[in-house]
């Protein structure tokens, strides 16, 4: 949520600023700006929408130098205005700063700034936080420009409450830049002669490929020959530089319209990297060293806790019954910003897993720290390599999907059920998993990739099916067991890109309620595999189509009866029904994809949301 970026060294600030600001433009799309040393003073471009429209307002009016910091704003604090765009300035204009996060003290600041004669020229936190900082700044007397700086940077951030990742310049100390982190991401990009503070690596790949992520409480100021990490009480602070992963194209959306489309076309891949390296076919199960944890320790869990947010939280509720099932160890799913408020009673025999695909989200990262806190061992199933919880989380499982930019979450969606079915199979083969049902489930993960690419070839006839459902108020997404959690997933992608209401279901509970929304013009998209569930599903179908209702449904390969009572049918091949949302999943994407694009949507930044959300 917000993406900052900002750069020292010798070339023009404004385009590689531009340029890192379209990498991180999935953190936010509210508004963007950018403020540049010229090297005699402080020069600020900054508006509402779009990051375009930055980019005219720039090649209207360009800027020179070689310094500066910029943003691209998720409004929390004020609507997304021009004047609550970022850079803010402080009372003189002479400090500018970029800020990711919230200052919740933000209001008792700013009355005693006012009353000190400061103005304030937007709604935002942040500004406050920039004018605290130049008021410091501009009380000290002693030393360097820039040591004064870092020093007001310092002591303003103490009488901060709140979540911060900051970056901040100052004409006086020009070709310098002083950042910090609280609670929300700040990486080091390190060029030669160059240097960098963002959001995310995505911002300066095409730079470098050397980071150092900041930990909470890091302070660094930099010039472009030169970097220094302290923690914000002064002290020293260890770090290392990490070399990036992943490389320019994979952030990039080749010949795809879409990031969307892009990364649900990349799920064979990304699947397969998920279980890469990780079947062990001599012991029939799966290999995760990352947990570090002994056979002995897995043997003792005796309850499991998952949490996540979102399509994570939803990929840990096929969790929940890929392990039940397959280890039989009982099993729980928590939201992320629920577990995180509530005392959950756990023993010393419970393991809890938090899982998500940036890292960062800030209700799980806040939950693991809880259960950190009460002296639990959390282990992280995450995407991003270096994320916060990546780092401080005791051991886990990275995805491997590779960058996920597109808003609607897909391939991690996908990677975390198939990470949780690894997981599900090494715990049932220290209890009560055979070898031989250890081994077909092996046999069927390692058939996934290719069955996706079935799936994937049917995408233009999704589109049809989308197409003739355009006008519909809205979706039911229905489905069992573990196909309960897909309709979920489903309807949640179509919700948050195509703008209609759609809401998940155990086809059950339509009688329960559900059932009274049915009508000609209220699709329902049945999730009806043929598995253990499907008579009881097709009984369900049926009271749809008694009241009218369209039919959607997806099912496996061959199976004539779901056919035959379904307006639309998709295909799936048939799979263990325990790995079947993996395959359901997809169909529901390119539906939703599709239908999003009909209606003319912005697929990749839908309205009102950002990917990774750091804000509580
Ligand atoms: C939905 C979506 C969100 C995320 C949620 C958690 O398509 O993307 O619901 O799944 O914000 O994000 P992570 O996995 O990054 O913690």
């Amino acid at each position: 949520m917000c993406g900052i970026i900002g750069y020292v060294g010798k070339d023009s600030a404004a385009p590689i600023l531009l340029d890192g600001l379209r990498r991180l433009e999935y953190r936010g799309y509210d508004s963007s700006g950018l403020a540049i040393l010229n090297g005699s003073g402080m020069e600020v471009r900054k508006c509402s929408g779009r990051l375009q429209n930055l980019r005219t307002l720039v090649a209207g009016s360009p800027i020179k130098g070689s310094c500066g910091i910029s943003h691209t704003r998720w409004a929390t604090h004020g609507p997304p205005t021009d004047e609550n765009a970022h850079p803010h300035l402080d009372n003189t204009g002479k400090l500018a700063l970029v800020h990711n996060g919230v200052i919740e003290n933000h209001q008792s600041l700013r009355n005693g700034l006012e009353k000190n004669g400061h103005t304030f020229r937007s709604q935002t936190d942040s500004e406050v936080l920039a004018h605290l900082i130049g008021d410091i700044f501009d009380k000290q007397t002693e030393g360097t420009a820039e040591m004064r700086l870092v020093d007001a940077v310092r002591k303003a951030l103490r009488k901060v409450t709140g979540t911060y990742g900051i970056v901040v310049v100052h004409e006086d100390a020009p070709d310098f830049l002083v950042g910090a982190r609280l609670g929300s991401p700040l990486v080091v990009g390190l060029g030669k002669g160059e240097n960098f503070l963002a959001s995310d690596v995505a911002a300066v790949i095409s730079h470098t490929s050397d980071a150092i992520y900041l930990n909470d409480h890091d302070l660094v100021y930099m010039t472009g020959e030169d970097f220094k990490i302290e923690s914000l009480d002064g002290g020293s602070v260890s770090f290392e530089v990490s070399r990036v992963e992943f490389t320019e194209e994979q952030v990039e959306m080749g010949d795809f319209p879409h990031y969307m489309l892009k990364e649900i076309f990349e799920q064979p891949d990304s699947i397969l990297n998920a279980f890469r390296g990780r079947l062990s076919d001599e012991e029939a199960s799966a290999k995760l060293g990352g947990l570090n944890l002994t056979p002995q320790q897995l043997r003792e869990v005796d309850r499991i806790v998952l949490v996540g947010c979102g399509t994570a939280s939803h990929a840990a509720m096929v969790g929940e019954y890929l392990i039940e099932s397959l280890a039989r160890i009982p099993t729980e799913v928590e939201i992320a910003s629920e577990f995180r408020y509530r005392n959950l009673p756990l023993d010393k025999s419970t393991l809890i897993f938090v899982i998500s695909q940036s890292g960062e989200t800030i209700d799980t990262l806040a939950a693991m720290r809880e259960g950190q806190r009460k002296g639990h061992r959390v282990l992280g199933i995450v995407n991003t390599v270096g994320s916060t919880i990546a780092r401080e989380s005791d051991g886990g499982c990275y995805l491997h999907s590779g960058p996920e930019i597109g808003v609607a979450a897909t391939k991690s969606f996908t990677s975390q059920v198939t990470v949780l079915a690894l997981l599900a199979i090494l715990l049932g083969r220290m209890r009560h998993l055979s070898m031989a049902a250890g081994k077909q489930i092996l046999q069927e993960i390692r058939e996934l990739p290719d069955k996706v690419k079935t799936i994937l070839e049917q995408s233009d006839r999704i589109r049809d099916i989308a197409l003739k459902y355009l006008d519909a108020e809205g979706m039911l997404f229905l489905g069992r067991q573990f196909n309960f959690p897909t309709a979920l997933e489903g309807a949640l992608k179509m919700k948050e890109i195509s703008y209609i209401f759609a809401s998940g279901h155990p086809s059950a509970e339509l009688k329960h309620g559900i059932i009274a929304l049915v009508s000609e013009d209220l699709p329902s998209v049945f999730i009806a595999p043929s598995d253990s569930v499907l008579e009881k599903n097709i009984s369900n179908i049926e009271e749809v189509k008694a009241r009218k209702g369209p039919v959607i449904a997806i099912t496996t390969e061959g199976n004539e009866e779901v056919a035959r009572i379904a307006d639309d049918v998709i295909y799936i091949p048939p799979v263990v029904e325990c790995l079947s949302p993996i395959l359901a999943s997809i169909p529901l994407q390119l539906l939703a994809y599709h239908f999003s694009v009909a209606k003319g949507c912005d697929v990749d930044k839908p309205r009102n949301l950002a990917k990774s959300v750091t804000v509580e």
